[in-house]
């Protein structure tokens, strides 16, 4: 295990019990491994942020396979994007609806691209990016 450094935080005490209420909603055990998840989830934010940087993440996808053309424009678009769209899961919900759930993996210009290409297609009803990281920047 990597060593840790110590360092203190001033803060507001309502914002410091606001915190902690938090956490312990959460099930965290304690104050700093809270802070490191807020910590890296700002740093895989940022990695996002920055066009060129390779980042992994899923987009959701839940639309009706009866609207006449969708499924070809949805499957015809993660064909253009092969390459980064490196697993797909499709369930099918009920009769009409579907879910797709594609990971996708690329530098992060091109990936948000692909997010927004996917869920914009008219008759996608929800769609959602989950940003996270391929892990390896982060500690
Ligand atoms: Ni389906």
């Amino acid at each position: 295990m990597q060593d840790l450094v110590r360092f203190g935080v001033s803060m507001n005490p309502q914002l410091l019990e606001d915190f902690d209420r938090l956490i312990k909603r959460k099930g965290y055990e304690n104050r700093s491994e809270a802070l490191r998840d807020l910590v890296r989830d700002a740093l895989v934010a940022d990695e996002w942020a920055q066009d060129t940087v390779e980042v992994a993440g899923t987009i959701t996808l839940v639309y009706n396979h009866h609207v006449s053309g969708l499924s070809e424009m949805l499957n015809d678009l993660q064909h253009d994007f092969h390459q980064a769209l490196v697993s797909t899961l499709h369930v099918h919900l009920d009769a009409h609806n579907c879910l797709e759930v594609l990971v996708v993996k690329g530098p992060a210009k091109q990936a948000r691209e692909i997010a927004d290409r996917l869920i914009s297609v008219k008759g996608v009803k929800h769609g959602k990016l989950t940003i996270t990281s391929t892990g390896q920047r982060l500690t």
